[in-house]
């Protein structure tokens, strides 16, 4: 059932629910999260159910502030704090060395555990009220509400459609990022880059003085697992495939009128004599393409276009995030 973000009554409800163990729909900046109690092992294990997710995939733990953040990490190195105080709340996740009692099962017991203190005022204020109920809910482990190997929600509905209409979800509108965040290993002593998102590693470098390093510069870098670097990932049902704008109008070229079923995402303005030929025209700014770039590919799935042909994004860094996720989506 949707309920209204902005309604306290609502917050209060989904608050006292996740301390009962159960599951909620949360919007975030991002994308759309599956929110248990993180200290809640039976909770957390209903994630993983209703998302079809292997038992070994960590999850994020949301919590409301960097102080909150202390209660699930072991320690937490300078640059990471300071990477904390440039960027939270906002779209980065850090790996932190785990506090060996707090929220085993959501971080696939391993020894570490992600943590994020997300911007969008629904799931702030939920935080808020799940920490001031006594006992007090300090994190939420949430991932994407998606199956597992699907593109992550970035509406209500999106939820809805994915996990069905018995699950409490909170209203919180269309997200503003549009995809999943940033992600920054800070279990070594240097920072390690594990998935692109809105905050660049340009900015990350910038804001505690470290480059960042990627997992296979590190040659003793043990990767930690990460569904969101499995190649195939955020899958739309039609195959999808990237192509620069003169392959594309060479294939819209050959297929001359008849285009049933045919999806083209791209920036270049292209020629097709075929009516049917379902179209969308990609923003020339990388921000504004990952904040439409699901909802996009879930209306071409909605329309049952079996091929989705989509420009290949410019090699700039400011489209890392978006490249990224379309080479998962195209992968098979
Ligand atoms: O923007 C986001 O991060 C969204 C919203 C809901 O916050 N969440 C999200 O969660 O994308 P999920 O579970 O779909 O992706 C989380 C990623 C996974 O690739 C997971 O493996 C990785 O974070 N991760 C979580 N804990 C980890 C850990 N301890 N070590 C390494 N990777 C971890
Ligand atoms: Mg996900």
């Amino acid at each position: 059932m949707l309920l209204a973000g902005q309604d306290a009554q609502a917050i209060a409800q989904c608050a006292q629910a996740l301390r009962n163990g159960e599951l909620v729909g949360i919007p975030t900046e991002t994308v759309y999260g599956l929110a248990a109690d993180a200290e809640n092992d039976a909770a957390v294990a209903q994630i993983f159910a209703a998302k079809g997710r292997p038992i070994d995939h960590p999850l994020i733990v949301h919590v409301a502030d960097a102080a909150a953040a202390q209660h699930f990490a072991a320690a937490v190195p300078a640059f990471a704090a300071r990477l904390m105080q440039a960027f939270w709340p906002g779209p980065l996740t850090l790996i932190l060395p785990r506090h060996p009692e707090r929220a085993a099962l959501a971080a696939a017991g391993q020894d570490s555990v992600g943590l994020r203190c997300p911007a969008h005022p629904v799931a702030q204020a939920l935080l808020q009220a799940c920490a001031a109920q006594t006992p007090p809910v300090l994190g939420l482990a949430a991932p994407s509400a998606n199956r597992f190997g699907r593109l992550s929600p970035t509406t209500a509905n999106h939820v809805q459609a994915e996990l069905g209409s018995a699950l409490r979800i909170l209203d919180g509108g269309a997200c503003a990022v549009g995809i999943e965040s940033s992600i920054v290993d800070c279990t070594a002593e240097v920072p390690v880059g594990l998935r692109p998102g809105a905050v660049s590693w340009a900015q990350i470098e910038t804001a505690c003085g470290l480059r960042v390093r990627m997992p296979a510069e590190l040659a003793s870098h043990q990767a930690p697992r990460s569904s969101g670097s499995l190649a195939s990932h955020y899958a739309p049902q039609a195959k999808l495939r990237l192509m620069d704008a003169r392959a594309l109008q060479t294939a819209l070229d050959l297929l001359g009128g008849d285009a049933a079923h045919i999806a083209v995402y791209a920036r270049t303005e292209l020629h097709s004599r075929a009516a049917q030929l379902v179209r969308r025209r990609m923003p020339d700014d990388a921000a504004a393409t990952a904040q439409q770039l699901f909802a996009v590919l879930r209306e071409f799935d909605d329309q049952r276009v079996k091929l989705i042909w989509i420009e290949t994004p410019p090699d700039a860094p400011d489209w890392l995030a978006v490249h990224d996720r379309l080479l998962r989506a195209a992968a098979d």
